[in-house]
């Protein structure tokens, strides 16, 4: 009995909603290969692409620790045991959910590995304790599209709401990653805690335009709205040329251009292939020239999760 799960990358905030909104996309993502042993305990046998840097520690490491916590809730943690091989496809601290897409894969296994008992529902909750273990924080906007596929929005502190949006039919993201690591604990220290209610009008305006203009695939109003008066203007400075990295984009035709989840990377949503990808060659050209190295990938939103 095994299983190799394919999670997928998400692009968290989706500009303007920070922790309530987020999308996945076709690529890049992590895999996971879950095998069932003879003795109980959860091992994690090896990781690939994190240059060392992720713990083996089953109780560390978030993967194996959010098994074992399925587990328990399970009852079975004395009886079941697994081997984890983790291939990752991305790196650590980029901005485009790499713990999530670990965790989601994870527990998407163990769950396929014990029959599905437990319904995509169901698994948020140990989803969500696995960002908390990663980053301190147990925000949702990366492992709710990682697992649900899409785009999705989270409402409520308490008991929250994931609602699964629409996906309109031509909606692209062009991901730049610039070679530089910022963890999102620190990227989240930055951050005022107190915002001006001019500026918190004009951000829930922004929402509400962007959800709006998702249901009814209105791309001019989705450009409009997806506009960051708040967390953006202070995380930019983390991120290396990002204002001229945003007028390369908007020159190139993109709907918006903005921080990919707490960064550094950065994302270019635009209406079809084409601008996506123009706009970020020419980042990747520009960052080149000034010696930063970068990573991109333009995809589509994946609808489907693991
Ligand atoms: N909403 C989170 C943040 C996403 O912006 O800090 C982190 O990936």
């Amino acid at each position: 009995k095994e299983v190799r799960v394919f999670a997928p990358a998400t692009v968290a905030n989706m500009i303007c909603g920070y922790d309530i909104l987020g999308f996945a996309v076709d690529s890049p993502g992590d895999e996971v290969f879950m095998k069932r042993t003879e003795n109980p305990g959860v091992v994690i046998r090896s990781i690939e692409g994190d240059d060392g840097r992720l713990p083996l520690d089953p109780d560390k490491n978030t993967v194996s620790a959010c098994v074992k916590m399925y587990l328990a809730h399970l009852g079975l943690e004395k009886e079941v045991g697994v081997e984890i091989d983790l291939i990752k496809h991305m790196p650590i601290g980029s901005g485009l959910g790499s713990s999530s897409a670990s965790t989601v894969a994870g527990l998407f296994a163990i769950n396929t590995l014990m029959g599905n008992p437990l319904s995509k529902e169901e698994l948020m909750p140990f989803c969500i304790e696995g960002e908390r273990l990663a980053c301190g924080h147990g925000h949702a906007d990366n492992v709710a599209p990682a697992l649900m596929g899409g785009i999705t929005l989270i409402r409520g502190g308490e008991g929250l709401d994931i609602i699964k949006l629409p996906v309109p039919q031509e909606l692209v993201a062009g991901i730049v990653f610039p070679q530089v690591d910022v963890p999102t604990r620190d990227a989240r220290q930055l951050i005022k805690e107190k915002v001006a209610l001019k500026d918190a009008v004009i951000q829930w305006g922004n929402i509400a335009g962007l959800v709006s203009g998702i249901f009814m695939s209105d791309y001019d109003l989705i450009a409009r709205s997806m506009q960051d008066v708040l967390i953006e203007p202070t995380r930019a400075i983390l991120i290396p040329e990002f204002y001229e990295m945003k007028r390369i984009a908007e020159e190139a035709g993109v709907l918006s251009f903005g921080i990919s989840g707490s960064g550094p990377s950065v994302v270019a949503i635009s209406k079809g292939h084409e601008a996506a990808q123009k706009a970020v060659d020419a980042i990747q050209q520009h960052l080149n020239e000034q010696g930063i190295e970068c990573l991109q990938f333009v995809s589509k939103v994946n609808v489907e999760g693991p």
